[in-house]
């Protein structure tokens, strides 16, 4: 099988995306694998600190190796969202494919103890630098992050969401963090937000932006936030550069909604109440697939 690194370049040189699909259950797993094989779908599983807690980092790498081998599919696995170096290393060193740091919310830079600050706070581009220097000779790939996605959980807002001028990705601050970090992709905030608006008015993405920081960059661009973000902002940042794109809350919200539907009918025999919630997941994957573009990517 080709590696992740051969599939990122595809999709960044091909003018398509990969998807990264997220799930903390078995049953939203196959779901997801069953859309990826009917579309010959390279993919990008995702576990953050929550999901893979709840799965098992273990029980990940063992089921990413079995659904490979039955599938013959690149699957990959991402630890998403890393907040701490520790629980990146574990990843790493259990078999992850690939690890995001997000250290988004941290000074760019180390903060010197100050008077009102006691010890030194590491920012965000010396803890990357240890997560790539750490992950890079164990051929394990690197996502960093910077700029803020506008919120951190996925669910469903009765709000309508404009991200602050101030959370989105400065051009500046991304060529300095990839310079001195060597991660191999770059997380950017262009506008989208973990999460739904049940509106459907947000999020729009700041394709301007977007295009400022790909003339600066050349490492692949990832996109977070994808559910519920137009169709058509997702073709235009693809066409942009957006190499990989994220999704969570949509997969959960298919899931959770047919599930519950389900069970209120009374069905108390898991193998007849999920799979429509199986389904329910892999129309999902299915359409994300086909509007990313990576249909026979494989
Ligand atoms: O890292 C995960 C994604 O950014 C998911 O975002 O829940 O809005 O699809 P989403
Ligand atoms: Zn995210």
């Amino acid at each position: 099988m080709k590696t992740l690194k051969y599939y990122l370049n595809k999709a960044y040189q091909g003018g398509w995306a990969i998807g990264q699909f997220n799930f903390s259950d078995f049953s939203e797993l196959k779901a997801i694998v069953n859309a990826a094989a009917k579309l010959k779908s390279p993919i990008i599983l995702g576990t953050s600190e929550g999901e893979s807690g709840f799965f098992g980092l273990e029980e990940a790498v063992v089921m990413r190796d079995f659904l490979r081998k039955k599938t013959g599919l690149p699957i990959f696995l991402n630890l998403d969202h890393g907040k701490s170096l520790e629980y990146l290393k574990n990843a790493i060193d259990v078999g992850y494919d690939m690890v995001h740091f997000d250290g988004s919310k941290l000074p760019l830079e180390d903060l010197p103890a100050s008077a009102t600050q006691k010890a030194l706070q590491a920012g965000n581009i010396s803890i990357s630098k240890k997560v790539v220097a750490y992950a890079k000779w164990r051929g394990v790939i690197v996502e960093g992050e910077v700029g803020r996605i506008g919120t951190d959980a996925s669910r469903v807002y009765q709000e309508k969401f404009e991200i602050k001028e101030e959370y989105l990705t400065k051009p500046d601050e991304a060529i300095e963090y990839v310079k001195k970090t060597g991660v191999n992709l770059l997380a950017i905030s262009i506008g989208t937000f973990h999460g739904i608006d049940a509106m459907g008015e947000s999020p729009h993405i700041r394709l301007d932006r977007l295009k400022e920081i790909r003339e600066k960059i050349n490492i692949p661009l990832v996109l977070h936030g994808g559910s519920g973000t137009p169709e058509n902002d997702i073709k235009e940042s693809v066409k942009l550069g957006i190499s990989k794109i994220n999704i969570n809350t949509e997969i959960r919200k298919a899931f959770a909604q047919t599930l519950l539907q389900d069970l209120q009918k009374g069905e108390i025999v898991p193998y007849k109440f999920l799979p429509g919630a199986m389904e329910a997941v892999s129309k999902v994957v299915e359409d994300k697939i086909s509007l990313f573009g990576s249909m026979n990517g494989v």
